[in-house]
């Protein structure tokens, strides 16, 4: 018995949804109250470059530190203007420099990587886990060299790295570990938040997060000597050190990643709101996953054991060869319905011209041309098969599992995936026959 199945919208037919689905909105009144008690203190920002108390930020940012510190179990937050800004100052923390190497994901946001270019040292790219998506310790393991003298890992799609395993690795061979939790506040491993299980974690606040500040950045750490030095770098480490006291001057040229008032006054309300937005996520996700599941050839997001996942996206996995529907297509057809979904997430990061043409600071190459570095980083396509497969041929992505997102709009997605697949025989006919869409514009 044939089944009647509606008009696909790639084809002409009416989408199941017909209106953009809404927006993720996290500021309300009490962000704009703390705005405004920010703006009547007429104190925008207190820092000083300078050995002394003004060193330390104004009364905002000391406060949301405290707060931040005291949510997530940690010795010591340290704002800063940005997640980038944090990795770097993580990155110099650590020590690394000039013919060092660290080992990093290639499947992140740029920042993640160019954290060691920035000190001089060369990424090492490991391939990631086709499960989570982060880092893989068993590529982590074959990548370690004499070289080696950091890991940074990322929690991906909110998703806690293998932070046991990696933590063992890093121990094994006194390696430090920062753990850039950008996409994963409120995420955890057993009783621990992701961003507190490395020796420093780096968390973003910028204006896609799940809770942002406009721009900004939390580092986080229980060791006070790393907490020290991330302070110097956020903060003009070159002037201040001889005042100070500090002798080891390593890495200590500083910055400005300070962080201003009314940032740190919205990161407060925001910061209390955290789990009241996380929750949201979670439960999108699950009645996602569990109407998704039975689809062939889709992989629902995998949990690992006592993983809380963050959930900033939620992303699929799907293999072409079951239905004979390129995902390019599958993508096409349910973006024709007006689902927000996204073929694979970021090239992986090795590709980018910076490592294919190794030019980074001046003219000759620096770092990789470095005569002091003696390791032989590549580069090349292939490079991560796991991170290259996802890329290119298995990831889907969509932005919908968020706080202002509806049970009815997760019903939309879940029509929209079946009708689809109600019509995969269509497009995949349509594939044969040349008739339906012109893939070549869609790959
Ligand atoms: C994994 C990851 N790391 C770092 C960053 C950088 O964050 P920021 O924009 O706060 O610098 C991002 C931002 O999207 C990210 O997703």
């Amino acid at each position: 018995m044939t089944r009647r199945v509606s008009t696909l919208a790639i084809d002409g037919g009416a989408p199941v949804r017909q209106t953009p689905f809404p927006d993720y909105v996290s500021i309300g009144e009490e962000e704009k109250q703390a705005v405004m008690e920010v703006m009547d203190s007429t104190v925008l920002s207190k820092y000083l470059g300078t050995w002394s108390p003004e060193f330390f930020g104004g009364p905002q940012v000391q406060r949301l530190e405290r707060d931040w510190a005291d949510h997530f179990g940690v010795k010591h937050a340290v704002t800063v203007n940005s997640a980038t800004s944090g990795l770097y100052a993580a990155m110099g923390a650590c020590g690394v420099g000039p013919g060092d190497e660290v080992i990093v994901s290639p499947y992140t946001m740029s920042a993640s990587a160019t954290a060691a270019l920035v000190y001089g040292a060369i990424p090492v790219f490991a391939d990631i886990d086709p499960e989570t998506f982060c880092l893989s310790p068993e590529s982590i393991r074959s990548r370690i060299t004499p070289l080696t003298r950091a890991i940074l890992v990322v929690d991906l799609f909110g998703h806690p790295a293998d932070m046991d395993l990696i933590m063992d690795i890093a121990r094994e061979h006194d390696l430090r570990v920062v753990e850039d939790a950008a996409q994963a506040p409120g995420a955890k491993l057993r009783d621990a938040f992701a961003g507190t299980l490395g020796d420093l974690g780096v968390f973003s606040l910028n204006y896609h997060k799940t809770i942002h500040t406009g721009e900004g950045g939390v580092v986080v750490t229980n060791d006070d000597d790393l907490a020290d030095r991330v302070r110097l770098i956020r903060n003009h480490a070159e002037v201040v050190v001889k005042k100070k006291g500090t002798t080891d001057i390593v890495n200590l040229i500083g910055f400005n990643y300070r962080m201003g008032e009314i940032e740190a006054a919205i990161g407060r309300e925001q910061l209390r709101k955290l789990e009241r937005l996380l929750t949201p996520r979670l439960d999108a996700a699950a009645y996602l996953s569990e109407r998704l599941r039975d689809l062939p050839g889709l992989s629902v997001p995998v949990v690992r054991p006592h993983v809380k996942h963050g959930y900033y996206l939620y992303a699929l996995k799907y293999d072409e060869s079951v239905l004979g529907v390129p995902r390019a297509t599958l993508a096409a057809a349910l973006k024709a319905e007006g689902i927000p979904m996204f073929e694979g997430y970021v090239e992986p990061i090795y590709l980018e011209p910076v490592y294919q043409q190794r030019i980074a600071f001046g003219r000759d190459g620096f770092p990789f041309t470095y005569p002091g570095y003696r390791g032989h980083a590549t580069y090349d396509r292939g490079l991560c098969p796991v991170t290259e497969r996802m890329h290119y041929r298995e990831l889907l992505y969509t932005n919908v599992c968020h706080a202002n997102i509806g049970r009815s709009d997760l019903d939309d997605v879940v029509a929209a995936f079946r009708k689809v697949y109600d019509n995969h025989g269509a497009l995949a006919s349509g594939l044969q026959s040349g008739t339906t869409h012109d893939l070549s514009a869609e790959r």
